[in-house]
Formats: structure tokens, sequence, C-alpha cells
């Protein structure tokens, strides 16, 4: 699949500080690619860098391919970013986005209908300042929305938003991902917030980017397991392939046998080991939250750091 943002070992500094880190990230067409990091990670400054609204130090920024400066700039206009645009409270949404619509030159006049349907905000004609958090939100994705980019990069715009925001949001953001083809970069320093919407994901910590994983492997990796500790992990294993159909283990070492899903049969597991001559040392159910997983991931990469 094609990388539509790619960053390679892109560094800024602010003075002595160190913003970001030799960050190479990867975005490939059709994603909803959440970069995850808590305050102060660099994400509004990755974003920064890669719109050319910060200059970078070091490194390279590629978009759709593009790499030369007159590039950059083309392939900037197929992509719509949000930051905290700031609107006129007394205005409603149409006319707000009528005055960006000038700004930006899109001469289509249907333009500001267009994307307020596609965030749902159409017949909506009260003044700015009246809105809720949610609809200012959505207000912000359709001024993104103008000019039909490819690629909508959204910083934060989940913060703040209440349980019903953020699931109006992610069925807006999964609508246009899916219906209209676009790509987003989203961040937050709440993983939960992206965790059902992201088919990828970032985390960023300290500036580094610490890994990239797609939501199968971020599945795997925090789905429920039975760890079971025996004398002859190998025959446990073959055991249990007797007797369940399609199960999936790996053996660690010569003592430990982990079993993936299962959790609601370790007693089975337990019988089965011991009516075998099996030794039982320790058998655990793990469920590691991604939420967990994402906390460790962090303090692991502030060790190699250190
Ligand atoms: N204009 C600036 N001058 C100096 N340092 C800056 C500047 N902008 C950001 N920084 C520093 O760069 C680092 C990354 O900041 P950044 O705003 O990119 O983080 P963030 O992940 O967006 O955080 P938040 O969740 O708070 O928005 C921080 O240490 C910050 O203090
Ligand atoms: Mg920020």
């Amino acid at each position: 699949m094609e990388n539509l943002i790619e960053t390679v070992n892109l560094t800024k500094r602010y003075n002595r500080s160190v913003a970001l880190d030799d960050v190479s990230i990867h975005v490939r067409q059709g994603e909803i690619y959440g970069l995850i990091g808590k305050n102060g990670a660099g994400k509004s400054t990755l974003f920064k860098t890669m719109m050319g609204l910060a200059p970078k130090t070091s490194g390279e920024i590629k978009l759709f391919g593009e790499t030369s400066s007159s590039g950059l700039d083309h392939a900037r206009q197929r992509m719509g970013f949000m930051m905290g645009a700031s609107f006129f409270p007394y205005l409603s949404a149409s006319e707000n986005l009528e005055y960006f619509r000038r700004l930006k030159g899109i001469s289509d006049k249907n333009e500001v209908h267009r994307v307020l349907k596609l965030v749902e905000m159409d017949s909506v004609k009260k003044p700015f300042k009246s809105f809720s958090l949610g609809m200012k939100q959505r207000v912000s994705i359709a001024n993104a929305l103008m000019g039909y980019p490819d690629v909508i990069v959204l910083d934060e715009p989940i913060n703040g938003l209440d349980p019903q925001g953020i699931a109006d949001f992610r069925r807006i953001v999964q609508k246009l991902n899916k219906e209209n083809k676009i790509t987003f970069l989203i961040s937050s320093h709440i993983l939960g917030e992206l965790e059902l919407m992201a088919t990828r994901f970032g985390f960023i910590h300290d500036g580094k980017l610490i890994e990239e994983l797609n939501r199968e492997t971020v599945r795997k990796k925090t789905e429920e397991k039975v760890l079971v500790k025996t004398d002859d992990p190998k025959k446990a294993a073959y055991l249990l392939e007797q007797q369940f159909d399609g199960v999936e283990y790996i053996i660690n070492g010569d003592k430990e046998l982990v079993v993936s899903k299962m959790t609601d049969q370790s007693d089975e597991i337990a019988k089965l080991m011991v009516t075998n001559d099996l030794k039982l040392y320790k058998l655990i159910t793990q469920e590691i939250s991604i939420q967990d997983y994402y906390l460790n991931l962090i303090a692991k990469g502030g060790t190699q750091r250190a």
C-alpha cells in the first residue's frame, strides 16, 4: 500500500530542546491513523512541521511521494489540516465557512453546503458561539474538508468531547473514510478515544515514534491469554491440540505455555494437565488492556532513551 505521508528521521529542535527525534512515520492510503502520545510528546510539532508551518531541523518529509519544496507545497493542497482554527462567534457555521472558502480561493459556491452536509451540520442555523463542543469540532472538520482533500490531519479533535460527541465524531470519520475514501491522521493523548476508530496506531513519546502497529496486531497483543507454567509445555500443547479444535498457543522456554483466548476454559486446561500427570506450577489468565499495553510501551520507551 502506498504511503501518503512519510517522514524519514525527522528531527525538530527548539533551541536546545528536541521536540522530534528521528521520527519516521508512515501513513498509508485509506488508513485512519491514530497518533497517540501524552502532553508534550511532539504530536502538534510533527503536524506543524509536516504541514510546513514550522521548519524542520533535519530529516525528510515526503507527502504523496513528493520531497522537493515545490512538490510539498503542491501535495499540501491535497491535505486538509485542522488545529484549532478560530471561527467568528456571532456567525453561523455556513457564514464562517463561507469566509474560509474565499480565503482558500475555492470558487465553487456549493462547497460550503457540501462539507456541512458531510458532517451533518447543514441544517443548523444558529451562531457558532451557541454550539456544543462537538458541533464546533464538526465545523472544524468541515473546514478541513473543503476542496476535496485526500488526507485530513486532525490535531486532538476529540479533546474535551463527551461520550456522545466522541461517538458522533467516530461515525463521521468512519463514513468519510469509507465513502469518500479520505485518509485520516488523528492525534490524541488518550488511546481509548481512538481505539475503536483507528486502523493503525503510532505511539509517540518524548519526541520519538516508539512503535507503529496495525489494529490487528494491537488486538493480538492485548487479547486474553492463559499462561500455564508446567514441567512439560510441549506435552501440554499436544494434549490441548487433541482436546480443543484450533487452539492457538506459543511455548516460551521449557516451562511456559501461553494459550490465546480460552480464558473462560482455564479450569478445563488445568484438569487436562493434572489428569495427564503433568506438573502444574501456575495457571493464570491475563487480560492486558490496550491502555496497559500503551503505558508499558511508554515505560520501555522511556528506559531506552535513558
Ligand atoms: N514554539 C515552541 N518553542 C519551544 N518549544 C516548543 C514549542 N512548541 C513546542 N515546544 C516543545 O516541544 C515539545 C513537543 O510539544 P508539542 O506541542 O508538539 O507536543 P504535543 O504532543 O502536541 O502535546 P499536547 O498534547 O500538549 O498538545 C514540548 O516539549 C514543547 O514544550
Ligand atoms: Mg499538541
